[in-house]
């Protein structure tokens, strides 16, 4: 096989003033907050060991209720601490690490309950309703001939790789670091909340690219998430 290089990162010198990829909006969905998390759920009994040597993954899903996707999503991805803008953009600490504090993957949820495309935005801890887009029965379909599951959640790693080239020469490699550490917090967190998770082997291009009408995105992972059967 060919191994293709990516190279070794170096930070730059001088760092590069990036403009984000401007998503467009239709709507808001708020998340449940992790403090609503019911204090006797039995999910939560599990100490680290138990979930560390627990985890499997899982191919039969019931559908994913809001409350459960939003715990899922602060566990992983929910903005904790904000810092310096010099790159463009805010660096943000959030549970799963990320090389130079940039998290330039974006989570973007669809399920049959939700409809269309919905990006998580970490700093409000919201859904935000993505108008356009691939269309979804199209990957619905396409994702069904991987693993039959049309009413488990899909989640799509869409990376935002400028944001990481603004801090870094030979950038690539720690976007795709980055996407791997995710979908590992995503699976371990499944598991601590009793959900079914899967990740995909597919980078979830051509379609992450296609979520808005500039380039800038590539997608870079997907799982699918749901309740356990
Ligand atoms: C990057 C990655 C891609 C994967 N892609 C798929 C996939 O496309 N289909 C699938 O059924 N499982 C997929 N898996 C799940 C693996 O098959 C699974 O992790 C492996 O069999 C070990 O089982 P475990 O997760 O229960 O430990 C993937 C896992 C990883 C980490």
């Amino acid at each position: 096989m060919t191994w293709l290089d990516l190279g070794n990162p170096r930070p730059r010198t001088e760092v590069q003033h990036y403009v984000p990829v401007r998503w467009p909006e239709s709507g808001r969905i708020p998340l449940q907050p992790l403090a609503l998390l019911p204090s006797d759920d039995s999910t939560f009994e599990w100490s680290f060991m138990d979930l560390a040597t627990r985890r499997r993954s899982a191919r039969e899903f019931a559908p994913l209720p809001l409350d459960r996707l939003g715990w899922l999503l602060a566990l992983t991805s929910q903005q904790l601490a904000c810092g310096p803008q010099h790159l463009g953009f805010p660096l943000t600490l959030r549970p799963s690490p990320s090389a130079g504090a940039i998290h330039p993957v974006h989570l973007v949820v669809q399920s049959p309950v939700l409809g269309g495309w919905n990006r998580y935005d970490p700093a409000g801890h919201e859904l935000v309703s993505v108008p356009g887009g691939p269309d979804v029965q199209v990957v619905r379909r396409e994702m069904d001939e991987l693993i039959a599951a049309p009413v488990a959640t899909l989640l799509l790693l869409v990376a935002e790789p400028g944001k990481t080239a603004a801090k870094y020469f030979n950038s690539e490699s720690l976007v795709w670091r980055d996407a791997g550490v995710l979908l590992g917090y995503l699976s371990l967190a499944a598991e601590a909340l009793g959900l079914a998770f899967v990740p995909l082997g597919i980078t979830g291009d051509p379609w992450a690219g296609k979520l808005v009408d500039e380039s800038g995105l590539a997608g870079v992972g997907a799982a699918l998430v749901g309740r356990r059967t």
